[in-house]
Order: structure tokens, then sequence, then C-alpha cells
């Protein structure tokens, strides 16, 4: 058996890693691990955990290294993953980057950069709308967008709390102060890669398939089973 791979998308808020993840996961049979789509529906729930929460990413600030971090690990262990997993949201600082390294084992860590212009992010988030029975994504400057409701199952389309204006601001000041330096992290490893996120959806789609099939093929001699500290 080949061991696991594990995509790590690194990127700002609007980079696409949500859009992207959720693509590479159904053409490549990878799990799909969104911190953010976790902590939400943490607040969905309503539980003490999740109101506190809720407050934090209204703010747009980060929730706890260590409530997120075992969300994670608990998903990875679980084994889901056909052939590995795809990090969407995580790490995103030097500390969350350090658990994930002590905690994964014999497992292969591709990390991927996802570069996009702050004017082309502040666009995408302000545009964002999402599908509250389905969670589909959509994007109003997107061409494909036809009017305000879901072209999957009709509801009609909102918008994320943390996509205002002010929080957006604020989202990307914690980016720069504190996700930033976990590019430099994994950019001194193996297997890091930056694509030019500022293009179209299926052309950035199209190289980072490109580096998940190389990497899944060299990875695939490998025997080591995936464990957990
Ligand atoms: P999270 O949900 O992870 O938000 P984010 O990282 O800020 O990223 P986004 O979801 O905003 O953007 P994305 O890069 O996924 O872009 P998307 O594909 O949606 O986190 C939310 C909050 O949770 C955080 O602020 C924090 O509070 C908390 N949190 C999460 N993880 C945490 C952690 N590890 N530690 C602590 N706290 C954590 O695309 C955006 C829009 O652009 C969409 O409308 C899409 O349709 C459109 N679009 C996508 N690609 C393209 C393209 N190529 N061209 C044109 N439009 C495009």
């Amino acid at each position: 058996m080949s061991q696991p791979t594990i995509i790590i998308l690194l990127g700002p808020p609007g980079a696409g890693k949500g859009t992207q993840a959720g693509l590479l996961a159904r053409r490549h049979r990878f799990a799909h691990i969104s911190t953010g789509d976790l902590l939400r529906e943490e607040v969905r729930k309503g539980t003490r955990v999740g109101r506190k929460v809720g407050e934090i990413m209204e703010a747009g600030e980060l929730v706890p290294d260590e409530l997120v971090g075992d969300m994670v690990r608990k998903r990875i262990v679980s084994g889901d993953g056909e052939k590995g997993y795809i990090l969407d949201g995580f790490p995103r600082n030097l500390a969350q980057a350090r658990y994930l390294e002590r905690v994964l084992q014999h497992v292969t860590v591709v990390a991927v950069n996802m570069d996009v212009d702050e004017e082309q992010l502040v666009r995408r988030l302000s545009g964002r709308r999402y599908c509250p029975n389905c969670g589909k994504i959509y994007n109003l400057h997107l061409s494909s967008q036809e009017g305000e409701s879901c072209s999957a199952c009709g509801a009609e389309l909102r918008q994320r709390p943390d996509d205002s204006e002010e929080v957006i601001a604020e989202r990307l000041r914690v980016y720069r102060e504190q996700t930033e330096p976990v590019i430099e992290f994994y950019a001194s490893r193996r297997n890091y890669f930056s694509v030019d996120g500022n293009r179209g959806v299926e052309e950035v789609a199209g190289d980072l398939s490109t580096i998940v099939n190389q990497m899944v093929r060299e990875n695939s001699s490998a025997e080591a089973p995936l464990r957990s500290r």
C-alpha cells in the first residue's frame, strides 16, 4: 500500500483554496479538510465553543491553535482519505505548522502556495456568495454567475459575515502577520510549489493537478502506513 499524501494549500483569504481543494478532492479522490468549514459547522451547532468561535471568526482573527489542531489531527487519523488529504486553511501560523510536522510521521507532505494579487483578493471576497442549503460557492463577478439563487437547489444565496469590507481588511492583516511566515517554513523543505492563482479556476486547477499527479506517482512505491503521534 502506498503511503498517503498530504497536500497543503497555502494562500491568503480569497486565493481560491476552497474552490481548488474541492476540485482536487473530487478529481484525485482525496479527502478535503477545510478548517473554516469545520469551524463554521461548530458555530452552526450553537454550542458554547461554537458561540466563542463564531465571535472570533466574525472579527477576522484566528481561533486557538489547540482547537483547530485537534480537529485536523482527528480527521487525518480517521483514515477516510483514500489517497490522502487536502488541507485548506491549515496550518495558518508557525505553531500550527510545527504541530503538523510533529503529528505526522512517514507521510509525504506537499505544500502549494497560491499567489494572488491583493486587488483580486478583495474583489473575489466581496463578490463571494454561498448557498446555505447545499454549501455551493459562487461569485457575483464570475461570468458564469446567474442571479442570486443557487443553481443546484434554488435557495437564496448569502454572504459570509466575515466577507464585509472591514473584516476582509483584518483577515488580510492577520494573514500577512501570522500566515505568510508559514510559506517560508515550507519553502525551506522538500515538495514546495508555488502557482499563479490570478488566473481562471480551470487554469489554476490544471497546474495543481499536474503537481498532485507527480507527487502521487513519486509516492506510490512507499510502503509505510500513516501514523500519528
Ligand atoms: P477560511 O474559511 O479558511 O477562510 P480563508 O482562509 O480566509 O479563505 P477563504 O475561504 O476566504 O478563501 P479561499 O482561499 O478558500 O477562496 P474561495 O475558494 O472561497 O477561514 C475563516 C475563518 O476561520 C478564519 O478567519 C479564522 O477565524 C478561522 N480559521 C480557519 N482556519 C483556521 C486555522 N487553521 N487556525 C485558526 N483559525 C482558523 O474563493 C473565494 C471567492 O473567489 C469565491 O467566490 C470563488 O468562487 C472565487 N474564486 C475562486 N477562484 C477563483 C478564480 N481563479 N478566479 C475568479 N474567482 C475565483
